[in-house]
C-alpha cells in the first residue's frame, strides 16, 4: 500500500509539473563570451551567480571567456555578469537566465559589442540574438547581491 502511495505520488508530480520532468533531463550547460568590442578594445568582465564567483577577466580583442555548470533542478539557474571597457561605465547583463536560456542553447555563445550582447541562434547561424544592456534597475539589485 505504502508503495504504490509513493509511485502513485511520483507519477503526480512527473504528469503534473513539466517543468520538473524537464529538469530532470537537464545536462551540462557552456557559455562561452567573446569580446567583439569595437577598436581593440580591452574588455573586463565578471561573472556571478548564487553560488559562484567565477572571478574578474581581462579579454582582448576576440577573447573568450568560457564557464560550464549543472543548473539547478528547480529551473532557477541564474548567471549575471558586469562588463567594463575603456571609457564606460560598469554594466550588467544576464548572462544565463534560465527561462530565456532553455529552448536555445546548452552551447550559449555570446559576443560583446557596445551596444549590448548577441546570442549565437542556431537557426539563423548568427550571432542574432540581440539585447540591451540592462543597466539600471538590476544595479542595484547586484551591488546588494554581491556584498550578502
Ligand atoms: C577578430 O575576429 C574578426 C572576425 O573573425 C576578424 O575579422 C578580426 O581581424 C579579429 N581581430 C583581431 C584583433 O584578432
Ligand atoms: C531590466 O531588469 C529588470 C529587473 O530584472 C526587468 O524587469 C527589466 O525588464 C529589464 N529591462 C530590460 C530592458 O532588459
Ligand atoms: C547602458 O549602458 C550603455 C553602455 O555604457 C549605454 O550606452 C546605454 O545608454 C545605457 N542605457 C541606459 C538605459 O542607461
Amino acid at each position: 500500500m505504502k508503495g504504490i502511495v509513493l509511485l502513485l505520488s511520483l507519477l503526480a508530480l512527473l504528469t503534473t509539473n513539466s517543468d520538473a520532468r524537464i529538469k530532470l533531463l537537464k545536462h551540462r550547460i557552456f557559455v562561452v563570451i567573446a569580446n567583439d568590442l569595437s577598436g581593440g578594445l580591452d574588455l573586463t568582465l565578471h561573472c556571478k551567480s548564487r553560488d559562484d564567483d567565477l572571478g574578474e577577466h581581462l579579454l582582448h580583442t576576440n577573447q573568450t571567456f568560457e564557464f560550464n555548470f549543472r543548473p539547478y533542478f528547480w529551473g532557477t539557474t541564474l548567471f549575471y555578469c558586469s562588463f567594463q571597457w575603456k571609457g564606460g561605465a560598469l554594466i550588467w547583463f544576464d548572462i544565463y537566465k534560465e527561462m530565456r536560456e532553455l529552448k536555445s542553447c546548452t552551447l550559449c555563445k555570446w559576443i560583446i559589442r557596445e551596444n549590448g550582447p548577441c546570442r549565437y541562434d542556431y537557426i539563423t547561424g548568427s550571432y542574432s540574438d540581440c539585447y540591451p544592456w540592462n543597466n539600471s534597475t538590476i544595479l542595484h539589485e547586484k551591488k546588494n547581491a554581491l556584498q550578502n
